[in-house]
């Protein structure tokens, strides 16, 4: 993508909510050239591409902005992965992938990960509780969602910070214009991580335990089959599966984190009334991820020719599903651009819908609700510093504030 569709497109990334409201305005669906894609805004269009996976495919979701140059390539040629991930996947591969994922983030795990991330919680703010002020990104955000996933995968606290890093690393490289010394720099991050997850699935292969990497493990390699070291495709397939989860499981969270303290601080009157009644802050979670979602949107590919909503499609037409989009809809959510917390629950695509619906939306929600209990306990005056004017982050696939500074 060259420099001047990439900056457009960073406008429109910032600032996609226009974009949204005039496709779901229009005939049919609209092309957006920024996207490279066709548009899906409206509620029900986004609900059914969602229900017709085998003739939308999930193939395209991941696909780049940015086609890392040969430098950086041979850099990763020495890493792991490349192979099918949930994300990405379709049909009989897709369940196959999925299901030891949702085994790891059932329920109950989810359940007794909850009392080390309310500890962790409570330790980060600690840490800035009496400093008047924070960069709520860089001290809570970013480092909350990262030690939790970490935890549930099963790695060591020591390993997060490198594990969380080449994560955020691996999004510069594929969606951001970088320098070039900069993207083999981002690709030798990449690998660091990736050969870290690689030491985890040996690990757990030759001792299991109860964690999501070993559950991981046991899916590819069989139960108690794979005596012996694990075979160099196993190693690929579980790196690339271990890296989708963890992006998936920390980047979103981190940014959803960010917008939903920005937008209650951005109303003020809101964020009082959670204060005083706290039991309003699931209802708070909810209204934060319809209004303005972590993940605004996905692609898919057609896998015939097919009509939607009246365009008509030819095989291999790529759409830009936007979750976003949908939930501004005022034909499903009434006065669909008000934030408003005491809103009577609706039913929005912040989560996604249907098969690929995301399996870690307990989990997020969780952290957003530990989030806002130790926010309003014990920081009721907080309010944005008013010398610093937010910006968003030019992302799609995780928005949230570029920096979120707080005073109280
Ligand atoms: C605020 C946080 C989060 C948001 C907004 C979010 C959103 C989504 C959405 C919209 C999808 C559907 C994508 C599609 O249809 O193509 C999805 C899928 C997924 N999410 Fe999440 N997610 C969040 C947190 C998490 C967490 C904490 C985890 C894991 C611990 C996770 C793991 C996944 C995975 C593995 C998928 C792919 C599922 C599949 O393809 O079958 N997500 N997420």
């Amino acid at each position: 993508m060259d420099r001047e569709l990439h900056g457009r497109l960073d406008e429109l990334q910032r600032h996609p909510y226009p974009h949204y409201e005039r496709a779901r305005r229009a005939d049919g669906l609209t092309y957006v050239a920024e996207l490279d894609a066709w548009l899906v805004a409206r509620d029900a269009d986004v609900r059914e591409v969602l229900r017709r996976p085998e003739d939308f495919s999930s193939g395209n979701a991941l696909i780049p902005d940015v086609l890392p140059p040969p430098a950086a390539l041979a850099v990763l040629g020495g890493g792991f992965g490349g192979r099918p991930v949930v994300v990405t996947a379709d049909g009989a591969l897709h369940q196959q992938l999925r299901a030891p994922i949702v085994r790891g983030l059932s329920p109950a795990r989810v359940a007794a990960a909850l009392p080390y991330a309310a500890e962790r919680a409570a330790a980060l703010v600690d840490a800035f509780v009496k400093d008047g002020h924070v960069e709520l990104m860089s001290a809570y955000a970013g480092k909350l969602p990262g030690e939790v996933i970490g935890r549930i995968v099963g790695l060591d606290p020591a390993d997060v910070p490198a594990v969380v890093h080449g994560g955020r690393r691996a999004e510069e490289l594929l969606f951001r214009p970088l320098e070039e010394d900069e993207q083999v720099a981002a690709a030798e991050d990449v690998v660091a991580m990736q050969h870290i997850l690689d030491r985890y699935a040996r690990e757990r292969h030759a001792e299991p335990r109860e964690d999501l990497c070993t559950e991981l493990v046991t899916s590819v390699v069989g139960e108690g089959e794979g005596e012996g070291e694990l075979t160099l495709e196993h190693r690929h397939e579980l790196v690339a599966h271990l890296q989708n989860l963890l992006i998936a499981g920390h980047l979103t969270t981190t940014a959803l984190i960010g917008t939903t303290v920005l937008h209650l601080l951005r109303h003020p009157g809101q964020w009082e009334l959670l204060c005083a009644e706290p039991g309003r802050i699931p209802a708070a979670v909810e209204e934060a991820a319809r209004y303005d979602g972590a993940l605004q949107g996905f692609r898919r590919i057609t896998t015939g020719p097919v009509t939607l909503s009246g365009t008509e499609l030819p095989a291999g037409a790529t759409l830009f599903v936007a979750f976003g989009a949908a939930n501004r809809d005022s034909a499903r959510h009434p006065r669909p651009d008000e934030f408003d917390i005491t809103r009577p629950p609706g039913r929005h695509l912040a989560f996604g819908l249907g098969v690929h619906s995301c399996p870690g939306s307990q989990l997020a929600r969780e952290q957003l609700r530990l989030t806002l209990e130790e926010l309003t306990r014990r920081l009721p005056g907080l309010r944005l510093a008013d010398d610093r004017p937010v910006t968003m982050r030019p992302t799609m696939i995780h928005r949230s504030p570029q920096a979120l500074n707080l005073t109280w």
